[in-house]
């Protein structure tokens, strides 16, 4: 039996996609990387914005286009909107077979086993069994260079917009132990970068506190910073810092150790109080811009990035003005904005004061404008200096080009050849793009 997945949405999917298809292959399936000579498709779906949401039920079609003239695959459907719309999947699609939860991925295996034998309509939106350990092979990890290591699963905090409490049920992360070995085994086998991942990896709060008795630190979090960097990872990154639980701490052990990288992504949302309470984040515009200046005052230059909703319900002109104020004063390193997206189930699905398409949209474009001035301004000043880039793969762009990231996070091309693959050097920029930098090497440094 040969499986296929498919992932969209955010890195907690494609995480578990990989430790979906480890489990899979251990199962003895094995794993292809096209639809078209699968016997099962598996689509890891988001729910984060309903034009996420809807993706999967394009796919669908496409794929019962596709697969018309042959034998058809079994469809699976697995991630966030498995589990938020359940058993209604089947009314809405008829094509779909097993409807997988968030915490399913490692009974896979078992339920297409029942599918073989003729069962139909499986599904399955139970928790994680206690014994299940997070198991990722090397040849599942979606690069061979940089890897994803999730530290927390899940949210508690029920901002009013999100839906992410609901797909991804309660927080739970795992030993600092457990993460250690599994950092130390990645760069044993060559790993010259992890991702720390969580919905919000400041609630960082292990049952146990295995594997950071010996470090110091103000929070859970900012001890495992330490304990992680301690293993000598070359680089150490991680996402997503709530504005409200990101403690100073944080700055001080990235500050204490060059490979814990020069980058920090804290979503702020909004610059509005009225729209930061309505959106129950639980600090203030002020509060926010306090915890930015740590990172500015940094003993090393941090990249700073955010993510705002624009046209939350009930946003005024005056609320949007100081958004726009707050965007200009941060001075993001790169900013993702979104358009308020109703999301069933959500305290804010409630509230009727809806900002009209058009106005979304517009304010939309002038924060785009305000940001992209800044951004312009940022690139530009890293012309002329040297950043350590890891040599990721071929640029997509150009056959004599590779791209890679800086430890500041931004993507940076530079001419190299295959063989600097997976090796970090240091590259002197030349030129600023939008959203990259283009370099020339300078010399190998690792
Ligand atoms: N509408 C628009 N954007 C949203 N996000 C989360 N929920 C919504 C929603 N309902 C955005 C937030 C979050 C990012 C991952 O997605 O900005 O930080
Ligand atoms: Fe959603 Fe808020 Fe949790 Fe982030 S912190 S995942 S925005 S509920």
């Amino acid at each position: 039996m040969k499986v296929y997945i498919e992932t969209f949405g955010c890195q907690m999917n494609v995480a578990d996609s990989e430790r979906a298809a480890s489990g899979l292959r251990r199962a003895g399936y094995e794993l292809t990387d096209s639809a078209d000579t699968a016997d099962v498709v598996l689509l890891n779906t988001c729910s984060v914005r309903e034009r996420a949401e809807r993706k999967v039920y394009t796919r669908i079609g496409e794929l019962r286009a596709e697969t018309v003239d042959r034998h058809k695959p079994f469809i699976g459907v697995m991630g966030c909107v498995a589990q938020l719309e359940g058993a209604s999947i089947f009314r809405s699609s008829s094509d779909v077979d097993m409807i997988v939860g968030t915490r399913a991925t490692d009974r896979i295996p078992v339920m297409i086993e029942r599918l073989q034998k003729g069962e139909r309509g499986l599904i399955d939106l139970n928790e994680r069994a206690e014994n299940e350990i997070w198991d990722v092979s090397p040849v599942e990890r979606h690069s061979p260079h940089v890897a994803f290591v999730p530290i927390i699963e899940g949210c508690n905090k029920f901002c009013s917009f999100c839906i992410v409490p609901y797909s991804r049920g309660r927080e739970k992360s795992r030993t600092a132990d457990e993460l250690v070995a599994e950092v130390k085994r990645l760069k044993e086998f060559g790993y010259k970068e992890v991702h720390l991942i969580g919905q919000n990896v400041n609630s960082y709060r292990p049952k146990t506190t295995r594997g950071l008795d010996q470090v110091s630190g103000a929070t859970p979090f900012s001890r495992l910073l330490r304990a992680i960097a301690e293993t000598g990872m070359p680089r150490i990154k991680f996402t997503t810092s709530f504005p409200r639980d990101f403690h100073p701490d944080i700055v001080s052990a990235i500050e204490e150790y060059p490979n814990l990288c020069d980058w920090v992504h804290l979503p702020v949302q909004s610059g509005s109080d009225r729209i930061l309470k309505a959106m129950r984040r639980g600090y203030t515009s002020l509060d926010y811009r306090r915890q930015v200046e740590r990172i500015k005052t940094a003993n090393r230059r941090l990249a700073l990035t955010s993510d705002i909703i624009v046209g939350f319900p009930g946003e005024t002109e005056k609320d949007f003005e100081e958004t726009l104020q707050l965007v200009k004063d941060c001075e993001f390193d790169s900013l993702y904005i979104f358009k308020y997206s109703k999301r069933a189930g959500t305290p804010a699905a409630s509230l009727n004061d809806c900002v009209p398409e058009p106005i979304k949209t517009e304010r939309f474009l002038r924060l785009e404008r305000a940001q992209r001035d800044k951004q312009d301004r940022i690139f530009q000043g890293y012309v002329g200096r040297t950043l350590t880039v890891l040599a990721e793969k071929p640029s997509t762009r150009s056959a004599a080009d590779l791209v890679g990231h800086s430890s500041c996070h931004k993507v940076v091309n530079f001419p190299g050849d295959s063989a600097l693959e997976g090796q970090i050097l240091d590259v002197t920029i030349t030129a600023a793009k939008t959203n990259s930098l283009y370099g020339q090497r300078a010399e190998v440094v690792h």
